[in-house]
């Protein structure tokens, strides 16, 4: 038994539109780039879509049901732009917005604080078709949007997230070509993170003034460890950590890019304009960490584009091939008090893909790879805290087994087993737990 967590703590769990809802196309709704990704033959692993994933658009009834059953007091979810606006921008489709009012209304009822983050990497087609986040007008279609959804759902929401894991939609969708749109060109990687920065901006400023809650941005680090004590490796974990780690908040909290990325980028950088970071330079009410893993690394010039390859530990790995490390995570919580200063903090995403069993009839899934992840994390949470760190929430990756993006469903990250073939819903062990940990505010971790 531990010390325990805050009066208040905010104890959830997380999902992504895209990831679980199913009926892409329903309601009205338009394609988004993840629909046509995952339809481009040999983009994701065994052709698999998000055409059905968990279903939920369907029985989000049952999932919030399940939500109160392991005890959640909040839940994070992600909006999907193209069904709330099929074509982007201007037509507004209310069925794919009454989706979400209802979705927030029976969270509500049920005492569940609902975190909405308003794009987790489904962007409409319509808009990709006119360059997608390449284009400078990305940062008004977005603020539009945003203001739309504010609209419908603020109050009800308190807690919206803008982006979530810029770092990942630019480097897996711009420069390594895994994730949608699918490109692999290092001209076109920081003019996307430039623009997404910049709706992240100008939708923050649309919220001041009318929202009644919190507003920030979620973003996924990892500690870079050098591998040696070399003069070369030490450089490269500098410049992985600007890559990754500083390339999104020192604009937010700084104005200005890390120095190291015009050299890592070379003649790929652009001159942005000086004013535009003045609008990304808006205050964030919170920072949303999505923590996995450590980066232990060494110059490589070859890994593109920070040069910092990462070079394998011994030690459990998660079936994602990610290190678990949790001291990682205290080490980042108290990496951005230290840079940024004393901003509230939610860990928005953490959790672990492991090879679970298959279930037999109703019992409980055993998981114990997961439960000591959870546990662990969780420890070094409780350990930021007690130095200081103003962390206000966890969210658990995952609520249910998803579309892990191009891994298809052959990644689990679900503290809830998903059937695929029959939907059936199953609690792992690690849901039971996450339970008895939330009863006592964290006192069972
Ligand atoms: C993303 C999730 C993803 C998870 C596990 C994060 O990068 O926000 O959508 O499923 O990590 O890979």
């Amino acid at each position: 038994m531990g010390e325990p967590f805050p009066p208040g703590f905010l104890w959830g769990a997380a999902t992504a539109a895209y990831q679980i809802e199913g009926s892409p196309l329903a309601d009205g709704a338009g394609e988004s780039n993840w629909h046509r990704f995952a339809h481009t033959p040999g983009l994701v692993k065994g052709g698999d879509t998000g055409d059905v994933a968990c279903d939920h658009y369907r029985r989000w009834k049952d999932d919030v049901a399940l939500m109160r059953e392991i005890g959640l007091k909040a839940y994070r979810f992600s909006i999907s732009w193209s069904r709330v606006m099929p074509e982007g921008v201007r037509l507004v489709n209310e069925r794919g917005l009454d989706f979400y009012r209802r979705l927030v209304d029976t969270l509500d009822a049920a005492g569940i604080v609902p975190m909405a983050t308003l794009f987790h990497w489904d962007l409409p087609a319509a808009l990709e078709n006119r360059g997608g986040w390449l284009n400078r007008d990305s940062a008004n279609w977005f603020a539009d949007y945003a203001g739309v959804v504010f609209e419908a759902l603020d109050g009800g929401v308190r807690l919206w997230a803008t982006l979530n894991e810029p770092w990942v939609i630019t480097d897996g969708g711009y420069y390594h070509g895994i994730l949608a749109p699918g490109h692999r060109n290092a001209f076109e990687t920081p003019i996307a993170a430039h623009n997404l920065l910049r709706a992240h901006g100008a939708a923050v400023s649309s919220y001041r003034g009318h929202g009644r809650g919190a507003i920030g941005i979620v973003v996924n680090l990892a500690p870079k460890h050098p591998a040696t004590d070399s003069d070369e490796d030490r450089a490269a974990a500098r410049r992985g950590d600007a890559y990754m780690n500083r390339q999104f908040l020192d604009p937010i909290f700084r104005g200005r890019y890390p120095s190291e990325l015009p050299g890592m980028y070379g003649e790929a950088w652009p001159a942005f304009p000086d004013s535009d970071l003045d609008a990304v330079r808006v205050s964030v009410d919170f920072v949303g960490v999505n923590y996995y893993t450590r980066n232990v690394v060494r110059h490589d010039a070859k890994a593109r584009p920070d040069g910092a390859g990462v070079v394998r530990q011994q030690g459990l790995h998660t079936e994602m091939g990610w290190e678990v490390h949790p001291d990682g995570l205290y080490e980042t919580l108290c990496m951005v008090r230290d840079r940024y200063g004393a901003v509230p903090l939610y860990v928005t995403e953490n959790g672990a893909a492991f090879a679970d069993p298959e279930p037999t009839g109703d019992e409980i899934v055993e998981d114990p790879l997961r439960v000591a992840y959870l546990r662990d994390h969780l420890a070094a949470a409780r350990r930021a805290i007690a130095s200081g760190v103003d962390l206000r929430g966890y969210f658990v990756w995952s609520l249910l087994d998803n579309f892990e993006w191009a891994h298809g469903y052959s990644k689990r990250f679900g503290i809830v087993r998903v059937d695929f073939a029959t939907q059936k819903r199953t609690l792992k062990r690690s849901a039971a737990v996450y339970r008895e940990i939330i009863e006592s505010n964290g006192g069972a971790v």
